[in-house]
């Protein structure tokens, strides 16, 4: 039909697309390379913050590396980011390297279709932005789509403290992997970072693809906490060791035992130990992963289940 192809010019890709993935993801490997150097990250790095954008890991890089993500199939490059060096995060005997992302460009569409479509986002995004509301510039989400071409699981967070109890929805979170450290960012203003700072611990539920539409509506929980656990519309299980109510369906609980906070720009970087893990289903788990990414996919025939 010529609507199908005419569409692409008129209207831009999703920047999102939610995905059904088995954990962990395997499709895109990440690559980090600097001085001739290079390390494969693809479970050792994490959002830390999306204003600005920082990407954290447990590898000193240096203070200019490059992140790399490819087709873990054929190799190919999808994408890259050019990082620059702010910090350390000392934690317990590790530490942590954050990278604000300097630059960034994809190839999961073609020439001249890759800059229109970044033109047709922009502009959307530009024209959706409330105003006083925190959103990053276009040019940065563009670039966190890119740190999206690995597709990031969809986990369910639970607090349980005196007088406070929530669950919401999470995927800026990720093993950092030879430091052995868990990552969660959450933006600042979120309800639950106080408590989180206070008691240092948490469940995380990884999530059912299909469990999409009621993990979505958590999302509200970012600003209210909940008011009652038996309000949950799923059925909920005591994580192991902390007893905090977890998703009875989850394929997966983890309890996350905090070892380190601290503000990086948006964002409080959480960074803990896993004290227990339970694997209670196989199946696939909700994900996340960049609409061109998924459009390159569909071009190949190899696209990822949606949901
Ligand atoms: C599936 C899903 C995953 C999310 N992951 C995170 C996250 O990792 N960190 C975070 O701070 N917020 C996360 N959020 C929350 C949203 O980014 C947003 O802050 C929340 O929905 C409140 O929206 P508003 O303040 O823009 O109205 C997530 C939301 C959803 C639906």
């Amino acid at each position: 039909m010529w609507k199908d192809w005419i569409r692409p010019f008129v209207r831009p890709l999703p920047q999102w697309s939610t995905v059904a993935v088995a954990p962990p993801q395997q499709v895109v490997t990440a690559t980090l390379r600097w001085d001739g150097h290079s390390a494969d990250v693809t479970a050792d790095h994490t959002v830390a913050s999306l204003v600005p954008l920082v990407i954290a890991t447990s590898l000193d890089a240096g203070p200019r590396p490059v992140l790399e993500y490819r087709n873990n199939t054929t190799g190919t490059l999808l994408g890259v980011l050019h990082l620059a060096q702010m910090a350390s995060v000392a934690s317990e005997t590790t530490a942590i390297t954050l990278y604000h992302v300097a630059a960034g460009g994809h190839r999961c569409l073609g020439w001249p279709l890759r800059s229109w479509n970044a033109w047709l986002q922009n502009r959307l995004m530009r024209k959706n932005r409330a105003p006083h509301h925190f959103a990053p510039e276009p040019a940065a989400v563009q670039q966190l789509m890119i740190a999206y071409l690995c597709p990031r699981p969809v986990v369910l967070v639970s607090v349980d403290a005196p007088g406070h109890q929530n669950i919401f929805p999470m995927d800026l979170i990720g093993p950092l992997e030879r430091s052995g450290l868990f990552s969660l960012a959450l933006r600042s203003t979120s309800a639950s970072v106080s408590v989180m700072r206070e008691v240092r611990r948490v469940a995380l539920s990884g999530i059912p693809a299909p469990m999409k539409a009621v993990v979505y509506k958590l999302a509200e929980h970012h600003k209210h906490p909940l008011q009652d656990w038996n309000a949950l519309p799923f059925p909920a299980r005591p994580s192991r060791e902390f007893g905090i109510p977890a998703v009875a369906a989850a394929l997966r609980i983890q309890e996350l035992s905090i070892v380190h906070s601290q503000d990086v720009g948006s964002h409080t970087l959480f960074l803990g130990r896993i004290v227990s893990d339970e694997k209670l289903a196989e199946g696939t788990q909700l994900h996340h992963t960049a609409g061109f990414h998924q459009a390159y996919r569909r071009r190949h025939g190899i696209p990822l289940a949606e949901v």
